[in-house]
């Protein structure tokens, strides 16, 4: 089943950061009815025709059942707000960050789902949650966030199999690095925000369930297919 953005009435958060930027634009581009823009600091929200601005912290219940009843007929909900300390399970000092790890990118994006859900069902819509290929496989030099999203992968496939039945589609994008706050510190090859959100957004239209973002997070994904030991291995060493 494909889906296009054209007409969609997208609600997207994290839409100040890097990516959360680059999707507003491109769902813009992909002739979008509406666009959300959710984020902490409203300051930073593009300011452009056609886009709401929403203050949103994703980890507030509050804000976020206020958030769906003021954007009561999405159509398209993007799950992109996301944190990564660059942590060790071992080397931190107690359980903080791991926990706001869970809380922002497993936790965030079922509080999500469930508070938009009425108008997603009524719209036969569609969840877009923004993962990442280490949600299939942990790097230990960040091994919380890994686990952060790798419960989140496993969210997203328990909603597919939940929501499907009331007509929403749900789906996971698994991009590699992107050059955005987030991996300021991670010295690899990285895509543009704007060819990551490209990528994301030509397989989710295309009707793809899991969608592999970029040249690294295909050949991870296909080694991780032949022999997935051996990539274990591999990140455990600091590559990746
Ligand atoms: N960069 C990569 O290499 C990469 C690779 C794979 C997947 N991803 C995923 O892509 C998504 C976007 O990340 P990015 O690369 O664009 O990083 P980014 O530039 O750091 O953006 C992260 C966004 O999440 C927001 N956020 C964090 N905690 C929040 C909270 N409690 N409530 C609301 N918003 C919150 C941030 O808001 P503030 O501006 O208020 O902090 C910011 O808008 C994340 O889910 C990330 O895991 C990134």
């Amino acid at each position: 089943m494909t889906l296009p953005i054209k007409g969609s009435i997208v609600f997207i958060t994290g839409a100040t950061g890097g990516l959360g930027q680059a999707l507003t634009a491109a769902v813009a581009a992909r002739g979008a009815a509406k666009i959300y823009a959710a984020g902490r600091d409203v300051s930073a929200l593009a300011n452009a025709p056609g886009v709401i601005p929403i203050r949103l912290d994703v980890t507030s219940d509050h804000e976020v059942d206020q958030a769906a009843s003021i954007a009561n007929d999405v159509t398209l909900l993007i799950n992109n707000a996301g944190v990564n300390h660059n942590a060790t399970f071992m080397r931190t000092s107690d359980l903080q960050i791991a926990r706001e790890e869970m809380e922002v990118n497993y936790f965030a994006p079922l509080r999500m789902t469930r508070a938009f859900a009425s108008p997603l069902i009524q719209s036969r819509g569609a969840v877009l949650n923004i993962l990442a290929l280490l949600a299939r496989i942990n790097f230990p030099l960040m091994g919380s966030y890994c686990a952060s999203k790798a419960a989140a992968l496993s969210l997203t496939q328990g909603l597919r199999g939940e929501l499907a039945p009331k007509g929403v589609r749900v789906v996971a994008a698994l991009p590699g690095a992107i050059d955005t706050r987030l991996t300021a510190d991670l010295d690899v090859p990285k895509m543009t925000p704007a060819e990551a959100a490209a990528g994301i957004l030509d397989g989710f239209e295309a009707g793809e369930e899991e969608i592999y973002v970029g040249e690294m997070a295909r050949s991870l994904a296909e080694r991780l297919a032949s022999d997935a030991k051996a990539v274990e291995r591999e990140l455990a060493s600091g590559l990746i």
